[in-house]
């Protein structure tokens, strides 16, 4: 695992949306194939996307042949709900991009046969080639998706029901009412992000710091769904000096040494 830590949450997003940027344009190079990504909402990537946004519009990197496809989405919350992951990502990304609507995955969250839906959605993973890149966030309990506490690390994309604690976090984006924030969710495995070729987790601010500790420096186990990047070969984690903030002074000066010593 390499940790890539940055002074604020700025220029963490602006390091992580070149790092996709290059990672987008060095397949481009080499194969007429599409570039697959993985993508998650919530507003730790949003100023990744931001940039990733203005790399576009400078004509740096192209999303023409990229596929896309998202994390997870509320059941039962409509499309067009302010707060459904859809309107999220057409808002803070697919709007301003030039990704073909076609090439653009969520589950759906509304679906008549929801276990159709998720056995779907891998069966069209693997018709894409595979995730080339994941980019996930964390919940404060160290859930990467909607893979709670106490998912299996093998775990496949699936109904999940949410803890209170996950619904009272994210009842800001639903006028701080826990009651409307929907109690269960499509989201994929945690398998289903450790078998892309590469994962980038981002987490920022003191919110984060003891998820980020346990991912890091605790063991390999469910109780921390991210921690199963531990296993991964090509695994980044993505941060600010907030989020390291509870791992040890010699776990973060390695990381950082290591990041001197091998990273252009
Ligand atoms: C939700 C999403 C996760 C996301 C998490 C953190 O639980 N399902 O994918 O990582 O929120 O959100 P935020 O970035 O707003 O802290």
């Amino acid at each position: 695992m390499k940790v890539i830590i940055r002074d604020d949450a700025k220029s963490a997003s602006v390091w992580a949306a070149h790092y996709i940027a290059d990672k987008i344009n060095a397949k481009a190079k080499t194969t007429d194939k599409p570039f697959v990504i993985g993508l998650c909402t919530g507003s730790t990537p949003i100023e990744t996307y931001k940039e990733l946004i203005a790399l576009v519009k400078a004509g740096k990197v192209s999303f023409k042949n990229v596929i896309s496809f998202n994390m997870d989405e509320y059941v039962g919350l409509p499309e067009s709900h302010s707060e459904s992951y859809h309107s999220f990502m057409h808002k803070y990304l697919f709007d301003q991009i030039d990704e073909p609507a076609g090439n653009i995955h969520i589950l759906n969250g509304n679906a008549a046969d929801l276990e159709k839906e998720c056995a779907d959605y891998e069966k069209a993973i693997v018709e894409a080639g595979g995730i080339d890149l994941f980019l996930g966030g964390i919940g404060e309990d160290g859930h990467i998706a909607f893979n709670e506490p106490f998912s299996s690390l093998n775990s496949r994309t699936r109904v999940v029901t949410l803890t209170e604690d996950t619904r009272i976090v994210n009842s800001r984006f639903f006028d701080n009412d826990v009651n409307k924030v929907p109690r269960q969710a499509l989201s994929v495995g945690v398998a289903t992000v450790t078998d892309s070729k590469e994962v980038v987790i981002l987490a920022y601010g003191p919110k984060k710091a003891r998820a980020l500790r346990d991912a890091i420096e605790g063991p390999c186990s469910h109780v921390c769904t991210v921690s199963a990047l531990q296993l991964h070969p090509a695994g980044t984690i993505v941060c600010d000096e907030a989020a390291i903030g509870e791992c040890k002074l010699n776990s973060y000066k390695y990381f950082k040494a290591v990041e001197e010593a091998e990273l252009p």
